[in-house]
């Protein structure tokens, strides 16, 4: 059972106005641009995008009488899961990224909106769905709090967030930062999910990918992860 959540810790403050997070911030910035300028964002697309997509189809929350569902791809890169999710759900998406590198392909179904910026800086909503594909895991240890709390103050009631993670194959918390200063950490389960039921958001379903992909030793894998929004505190 989550821990519910009120407005106003919803809206507790993300040191996103200090140097700190401002260095960072860029420090992630430049180093996406690179790989993405070399072509070197393997994450982008393949097999196993495929499969952790179709996880995230299938626990996207129903449609609302009458209307599309709205849902934000933060740290969206290239967009083409972005797309996926317009066409496969119907659904009008926007796809977030610091960067504005993306190129989807056309779509049938439903709508699709860019927008360059950081997620902590994003207040458009509610939204019916949140996908964090590959996002989290990049930010620092002390903006994972506020990131969820803020993720969740976007989501309507009932609304559902799925989150792609690198699931740690040790039980521990680690980073493994690259030389550019980017942070990329291996996460245990029952600390991602203790940080969203904390936030107010309840487990609905997971999936555990294999990736692979060998690294110092460890065939590494995605843990995919839905999380409910509870109800508000009034
Ligand atoms: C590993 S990539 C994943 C891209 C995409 N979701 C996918 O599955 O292909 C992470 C993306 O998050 C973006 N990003 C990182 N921090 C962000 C932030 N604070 N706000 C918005 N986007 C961010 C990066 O620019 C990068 O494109």
């Amino acid at each position: 059972m989550s821990a519910q959540v009120s407005e106003e810790s919803l809206h507790e403050t993300s040191g996103r106005e200090t140097e700190g997070y401002r260095a960072y911030r860029q420090q992630v910035q430049d180093s996406f641009q690179q790989w993405y300028g070399g072509n070197r964002d393997s994450w982008s697309g393949g097999g196993v995008k495929a499969t952790v997509s179709e996880f995230i189809l299938g626990s996207a929350p129903a449609a609302e009488r009458g209307r599309r569902r709205r849902i934000l791809d933060i740290g969206c890169g290239r967009g083409w899961q972005t797309a996926r999710l317009a066409d496969g759900l119907d659904a009008d998406v926007v796809g977030l990224d610091l960067l504005d590198v993306w190129s989807p392909p056309a779509i049938t179904h439903g709508s699709l909106r860019f927008h360059q910026g950081d997620f902590l800086g994003f207040a458009e909503g509610p939204m019916d769905m949140l996908v964090d594909s590959g996002c989290l895991h990049h930010q620092r240890q002390e903006d994972w709090r506020p990131w969820v709390l803020h993720g969740a103050s976007l989501l309507r009631e009932g609304g559902i967030w799925a989150v792609n993670i690198f699931l740690s194959p040790d039980g521990e918390i680690t980073d493994k930062r690259l030389s550019d200063g980017r942070s990329n950490w291996w996460l245990p389960e029952d600390l991602v999910t203790g940080l969203f039921e904390s936030c107010g958001l309840s487990l609905v379903s997971r999936e555990v990918v294999d990736r692979n992909f060998q690294y110092e030793g460890h065939w590494l894998q995605y843990l995919t992860l839905a999380f409910r929004r509870e109800q508000v505190e009034s």
